[in-house]
């Protein structure tokens, strides 16, 4: 593909855009993100957080029913659970694995639980009346999804100002919502451990550099019918 710089440099389209600086600078962050599970003890500035939430809060959603439901764990009994959680559900994940991949995936660092100084649990509302149900009848996982655009606004808005974000989804949905002691009706969607990463980010996720998967090329994912 043609990079997009060549084709839509400027005037020519007098619609609402941003310029190529801003366009460079956005793919660098979406190339620069990655995925954080090594983290400095610092504390991250609640203004930066804060800062975050609200952009991650203007993410789309299905009928605008805006399902996400943040809550920031600070409770060290809580997060202790959710470690617990993670042990006991990483142990079963070890033992599906495939046999030759075993030992490559216990050396694998995939939470960030014991040293990350902001953890957050985000649930999806799935009986929330906001939007009244338009867009979600015949699809209702389309509120999950929706909840998942705002962590990756989230997720991006951190990374922004350096701040990194590390996805924790091996836990126990049902004791994550005990731990959370959240309403009947909200669905488990991620635990998001934040804060200052040990190291600089590579351009290639972790997982590739350790060899357990590739990059997959666009083409074989993209086709027009
Ligand atoms: C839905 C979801 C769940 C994930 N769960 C985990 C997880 O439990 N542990 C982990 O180490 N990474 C987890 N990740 C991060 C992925 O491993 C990571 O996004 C992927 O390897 C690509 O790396 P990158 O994010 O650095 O580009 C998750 C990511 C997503 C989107």
């Amino acid at each position: 593909m043609t990079r997009a710089r060549e084709h839509f440099d400027g005037a020519d389209f007098p619609i609402d855009s941003f310029d190529v600086d801003f366009r460079e600078q956005l793919a660098a962050l979406v190339r620069r993100r990655r995925d954080v599970r090594r983290f400095r003890p610092d504390p991250v500035p609640e203004a930066i957080l804060e800062e975050a939430l609200r952009l991650a809060h203007l993410a789309p959603s299905v009928g605008f029913s805006q399902p996400w439901r943040f809550l920031l764990v600070e409770d060290e009994a809580k997060r202790a659970a959710a470690m617990a959680s993670f042990r006991r559900a990483n142990a079963a994940a070890l033992e599906q694995t495939a046999p030759e991949d075993r030992a490559l995936y216990a050396r694998l660092k995939l939470e960030g639980l014991r040293e990350a100084p902001v953890q957050m649990a985000v649930f999806c509302d799935e009986e929330t009346h906001t939007g009244r149900g338009l867009g979600a009848r015949t699809m209702p996982e389309t509120r999950a999804y929706s909840t998942v655009c705002a962590i990756h606004t989230l997720w991006l808005a951190l990374r922004a100002h350096g701040v990194g974000l590390g996805w924790v989804s091996i836990l126990e949905p049902e004791e994550i919502a005990r731990i959370c002691a959240v309403p009947e009706g909200w669905r488990f969607v991620a635990w998001l451990c934040i804060g200052w990463p040990q190291e600089a980010r590579a351009e290639t996720p972790e997982l590739e550099r350790l060899g357990w998967e590739r990059r997959l090329p666009l083409e074989k994912l993209c086709r027009r019918i």
